[in-house]
C-alpha cells in the first residue's frame, strides 16, 4: 500500500533546448534541431522496496517539453537506446506521414530516425508518445511520453496566466499498478484493460503542488493506458463539494470562449486545459479529485485512493495577480457545415479480438477502411458497438468538431466543452454514438485511427484512412 498519498511535491518536466536553429533555405523559417534519447532509468515510487524501472525519452518520464512558436519547424532526431522497438507520434500534430509514427515504422535499439513535424498550427497542448506495432500500451506504460506546447502571438496577447512551470502548469495522468517488490507491473497479459490502483500526475504518485491565491493555467492530459477521470477541485475540508473553474482550450487549443464547469471527463488522449483561482482560498488546501466509475459513464475499476488525484496547497500572503480569463478566447476555424454521413465506424469486440467493422490493424489487405479525397469535409459515424466499454476515438492528421452524441444508456449529450472547440479524441463511453466533422487536409497520406485505450490499440482496434488528391 502506498503511504505516502499528497506528500511528494508535483514534478514539472524540464523545458527541451534544442541543439541548434537553422534557416529553412525553401521557407526562410527557422527549424529547430532537437536530439532525444530513449533510455532506461529507475524511479524510486514505494520507499524501502525495490525501484521501479522505466524507459523514457531522456531517462526521464513524462519525458521533456518541447514548447515551440507556431511557424517555427522541428526535426527531432530520436535515438533508441532501449532494448525495444519504438515508433513515435506527435499526438495532434498533422505530421507528413512518415512522421506520424506509424506504427510499423519501427526504430530498433541502437538506430535513430529524424522527425519532421511542422507545427504550423494555432497554440495547442500536444503530447508526444510511442506507437510502435502492439507494444505502444507497454512502451508508453513505462514511461515513453512526453508534453509538446505550440504557442502563437494571438494566445499570448489575451492575458492567461503564463510562465510554463509558473502558472502554466502541465498535469499529466497516469493510472498503474506495482508488484509487491515495488516494480512496476508489466501491462501483459491485460487483455482488455488496465486501471491502475496508483495515480501519478507527471509521474509522481499522488503529488501536492504549493500555489499563490491566484488563477493557474493547467494543462490536463491524460496520457494513462485504459482510464478515464472525472475530475473536480474541492477544498480539503468538504471534499464532496466541486467549485468552478473556466475550461480554456481542449485538443485543438483555446475553444470558441471559456465553458465554465465543475467536473471534467478527460478520456485516454484527450487534453483540457483550465484555468482554476485559487484567490479565495488563502491558506487552505484543496484537492484534485475523481468521481467514482467516472461518475458512472465509464467502467472503469476503482480501488482504495483513485478517487484522489492531487493536493494544492496555497499559501497565505495575497499576491497581485494581472492575469484574466477574457469570455472570448478566440474564432475557432470549425469546418463548414456538411451533411449526410460518409464513413460509419462501429468499435466493437469479436471473439475477444477488439475490432473496427470487424477490421484489426494486422489485417494489412484489409485495414484502409476510408478513402478520402484531399480537401473534402467528411461526417465520420464512431459507433461504440461494444456495449460495457469506453473507446476514446482518435483520428489522426485531423482536428474535428463533435456534432452530435447518442447515449441509450443515459441520454449524455456533447459537453460544453467539447462543442466549443475543436478535438482530435472522442470519447465513445457505453452505447454511445458520436458523430464527428473535419476537413481532410492538408497533405495525401495514409493515417491511423483508432481507440487510445492503448491495450486495445495494440489488440489491433486500429486501422487507416488514405487521404488522396484523386477522388474515390
Ligand atoms: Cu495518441 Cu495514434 O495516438
Ligand atoms: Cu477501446
Amino acid at each position: 500500500v502506498y503511504n505516502q498519498i499528497y506528500s511528494n511535491p508535483l514534478p514539472v518536466p524540464p523545458v527541451k533546448q534544442p541543439t541548434k536553429k537553422i534557416v529553412n533555405p525553401v521557407t526562410g523559417k527557422e527549424i529547430w534541431y532537437y536530439e532525444l534519447e530513449i533510455k532506461s532509468f529507475t524511479q524510486q515510487v514505494y520507499p524501502g522496496l525495490k525501484p521501479a524501472r522505466l524507459v523514457g525519452y531522456d531517462g526521464i518520464s513524462p519525458g521533456p517539453t518541447f514548447i515551440v512558436p507556431r511557424g517555427t519547424e522541428t526535426v527531432v532526431r530520436i535515438l533508441n537506446n532501449a532494448q525495444i522497438e519504438t515508433s513515435v507520434h506527435l499526438h495532434g500534430s498533422p505530421s507528413r506521414a512518415p512522421f506520424d509514427g506509424w506504427a510499423e515504422d519501427i526504430t530498433n535499439p541502437g538506430q535513430y530516425k529524424d522527425y519532421y513535424w511542422p507545427n504550423n498550427q494555432n497554440a495547442r497542448f500536444l503530447w508526444y508518445h510511442d506507437h510502435a506495432m502492439h507494444v505502444t500500451a507497454e512502451n508508453a506504460y513505462f514511461g515513453q511520453a512526453g508534453c509538446y506546447i505550440i504557442t502563437d502571438p494571438g494566445e499570448d496577447a489575451l492575458g492567461l496566466p503564463s510562465g510554463y512551470g509558473q502558472f502554466d502548469i502541465p498535469l499529466a495522468l497516469t493510472s498503474k499498478f506495482y508488484n509487491a517488490d515495488g516494480t512496476l507491473r508489466s501491462t501483459e497479459g491485460e487483455d482488455d484493460s488496465l486501471w491502475g490502483d496508483v495515480i501519478h500526475v507527471n509521474g509522481q504518485p499522488w503529488p501536492y503542488f504549493n500555489v499563490q491565491p491566484r488563477k493557474y493555467r493547467f494543462r490536463f492530459l491524460n496520457a494513462a493506458v485504459s482510464r478515464s477521470f472525472a475530475l473536480y477541485f474541492a477544498k480539503s475540508s468538504a471534499v464532496n463539494t466541486k467549485l468552478p473553474f473556466k475550461v480554456i482550450a481542449s485538443d485543438a487549443g483555446l475553444l470558441q470562449n471559456s465553458v465554465t464547469a465543475s467536473d471534467l471527463y478527460i478520456s485516454m488522449g484527450e487534453r483540457y486545459e483550465v484555468v482554476f483561482d485559487f484567490s479565495q482560498f488563502a491558506g487552505q488546501t484543496l484537492e484534485l479529485r475523481n468521481l467514482a466509475e467516472v461518475n458512472g459513464i465509464g467502467t472503469d475499476e476503482d480501488f482504495a485512493a483513485t478517487n484522489k488525484v492531487m493536493k494544492f496547497v496555497v499559501s497565505k500572503t495575497p499576491v497581485s495577480d494581472p492575469s484574466i480569463v477574457p469570455p472570448n478566447l478566440r474564432t475557432v476555424p470549425f469546418p463548414p457545415a456538411s451533411t449526410g454521413i460518409d464513413h460509419h465506424f462501429r468499435f466493437h469486440r469479436t471473439d475477444s479480438e477488439w475490432r473496427i467493422n470487424n477490421v484489426g490493424f494486422a489485417d494489412v489487405q484489409n485495414r484502409i477502411l476510408a478513402n478520402v479525397p484531399r480537401g473534402k469535409v467528411e461526417i465520420w459515424e464512431l459507433e461504440n458497438g461494444s456495449g460495457g466499454w469506453t473507446h476514446p476515438i482518435h483520428v489522426h492528421l485531423v482536428d474535428f468538431r463533435v456534432l452530435s452524441r447518442t447515449n441509450a444508456d443515459n441520454g449524455r449529450q456533447v459537453l460544453p466543452y467539447e462543442s466549443a472547440g475543436l478535438k482530435d479524441v472522442v470519447w465513445l463511453a457505453r452505447h454511445e454514438t458520436v458523430l464527428v466533422e473535419a476537413h481532410y487536409a492538408p497533405w495525401n497520406g495514409v493515417y491511423m485511427f483508432h481507440c487510445h485505450n492503448l491495450i486495445h490499440e495494440d489488440q489491433d482496434m486500429m486501422a487507416a484512412f488514405n487521404v488522396s488528391a484523386l477522388a474515390n
